[in-house]
């Protein structure tokens, strides 16, 4: 008998309160008194979505073979605690909350009634073991005069490919929020530039995105990164598949088959991430997540994060034995006006908001590059259809809401190219005579390797709209907005960043507010 026939057949027989002391036990010993043999809290704890008065906590219970053994673990019970001080002495919230296997002993807490601009310290409990704790922040109250936000922007952190002291920086720095655009995860290997080594091979399955997802989540700088800032977060094509569009990966495979495939990994995405909400149960092959969001950080700055993968149309052009990107010079379909990058419902709920922020800064992160990299050649301009580039109507059309409306102070946040990049952005892509509307740093990698010099020089010239791009380093750009201006410093190690890396400034940037466009400091 499956538990839910079972309960109700217990309730149609009159037995509840008859089961009661039974299931307070069960409770109890999953909750309070549980002894694990191994800590169940190896993967870390982690904050985000934060608002004026709630923001979301995370953990996930990793249990160990020797502890699923033992019974009673499911569901299992998990105390969650907000605390004012850093000594943990003023609790200010707390709640309970039941998990299972059915979940990955994931735990998502949304802490509710916190007060507005102010640091907080969590941690989670079960039976006697207890979470590393976490610090997290509030945002300011929407009318609220903000003097500053900081935040580090951060992307595409393949294990394999080096070692996470960029988010050791990170987890040093004083911020309000850690914005990472995509590419947590990667699915696929290059043992060639391996310096450390993926377990198992590439995921498809609910338990191999898990795997894949403890793995990344057990590195302690990682870790620290989250346990010391609230994160804001947006996925690329790589917490799935490399290049997948919408309901579309680059092996052409069935329909059904993808969206199988896709759904376990947007689960295993929710079960790892300080998210308040999963994939929607109602939605077809249950593989929709809505992530896109809206934080407001006072009168100072409105931020978007924006869906760049699930409701893109396929690129256009592809190769007939495999689809995903490609560089493509004589592509008829670039421009089909119909084509979207963000989907047509999200276009018109970015564009209603953006005409109607009152924001002094309106700051839109998503995953790639907006600014232009295609360049001359004699067959054409050759464009790479992945990225912005492959969607020239839809970047348009942004960038026509940005002139119709008179949207000025816009700052585009992006990542998934492996470069540092600063630019501007025209309607009309590299015309001196089309105005610039608004101003884009891209953040180079944690970790994954960058395009060639030769490559990168060749979009440079072909692209005076690209005012910096440097592939050779990774690392992070932090961003500080502030009324009268905003700053990009990117922090850099070379390539590949090994564990005693340092990171350094490699270039800083201005935006002065009314003025769009960076200008090198
Ligand atoms: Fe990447």
């Amino acid at each position: 008998m499956q538990r839910r026939d079972f309960h109700r057949w217990a309730q149609a027989h009159a037995l509840a309160i008859a089961l009661a002391p039974w299931q307070q036990a069960v409770g109890q010993a999953s909750s309070d008194a549980r002894r694990w043999r191994d800590n169940p809290f190896t993967l870390g704890v982690a904050s985000g979505q934060p608002r004026a008065e709630s923001v979301v906590l995370w953990t996930r219970l990793l249990v160990s073979a020797q502890d699923r053994a033992d019974p009673g673990l499911d569901p299992a019970r998990v105390l969650c605690e907000v605390f004012a001080d850093e000594a943990l002495r003023q609790r200010v919230w707390h709640s309970e909350i039941t998990t299972d296997a059915q979940r990955g002993h994931s735990v998502h807490a949304v802490a509710q009634g916190l007060t507005p601009a102010r640091m907080y310290w969590y941690r989670f409990r079960c039976g006697e073991a207890t979470s590393p704790t976490g610090r997290t922040r509030t945002a300011p109250r929407a009318q609220a005069d903000v003097g500053r936000l900081r935040l580090a922007l951060a992307s595409c952190q393949h294990y394999e490919q080096g070692e996470y002291v960029a988010h050791a920086d990170i987890a040093q720095q004083e911020l309000d929020l850690v914005v990472f655009v995509g590419d947590y995860i990667y699915e696929s290997s290059n043992p060639r530039l391996a310096l450390r080594k993926h377990t198992g091979g590439e995921p498809k399955t609910l338990d191999e995105y898990r795997l894949r997802y403890a793995l990344y989540k057990s590195d302690p700088n990682l870790q620290a990164a989250h346990a010391a800032h609230p994160w804001l977060l947006m996925w690329d094509d790589h917490e799935v598949v490399n290049d997948y569009a919408n309901d579309r990966d680059p092996r052409n495979s069935p329909l059904a088959s993808f969206m199988q495939r896709r759904a376990a990994a947007y689960q295993a995405y929710f079960e790892h991430q300080p998210l308040a909400l999963g994939p929607d149960p109602g939605s077809p092959w249950g593989a929709s997540m809505r992530l896109h969001d809206k934080l407001s950080w006072g009168r100072l700055a409105d931020i978007w994060t924006l869906d760049c993968r699930q409701y893109r149309s396929p690129q256009a052009c592809p190769d007939p034995n495999r689809g995903g990107g490609r560089v493509v010079t004589q592509c008829a379909e670039l421009d089909d006006a119909s084509r979207t990058l963000l989907g047509n419902a999200q276009e018109a709920w970015l564009y209603d908001g953006l005409r109607q922020s009152t924001a002094t800064w309106k700051v839109l992160a998503q995953a790639t590059q907006i600014s232009p990299t295609s360049v001359n050649t004699p067959l054409g301009r050759a464009t790479y259809t992945d990225a912005w580039d492959g969607y020239p109507h839809a970047r348009r059309r942004l960038l026509q809401t940005l002139a119709d409306g008179n949207v000025a102070d816009v700052l585009t946040l992006g990542g998934d190219v492996h470069m540092n990049v600063a630019a501007q952005l025209r309607l009309q892509p590299n015309d001196d005579n089309s105005p610039v509307l608004a101003s884009e740093f891209v953040a180079t990698s944690i970790t994954s390797r960058g395009l060639s010099e030769s490559v990168l020089n060749a979009a440079r010239t072909a692209n005076p709209d690209i005012v910096y791009a440097r592939a050779d380093e990774r690392g992070y750009a932090l961003i500080d907005i502030q009324p009268h201006a905003a700053t990009c410093e990117f922090r850099t190690t070379p390539f590949p960043a090994g564990t005693r890396a340092d990171l350094s400034v490699q270039a800083r940037f201005q935006v002065e507010r009314g003025r769009a466009g960076p200008v090198k400091l």
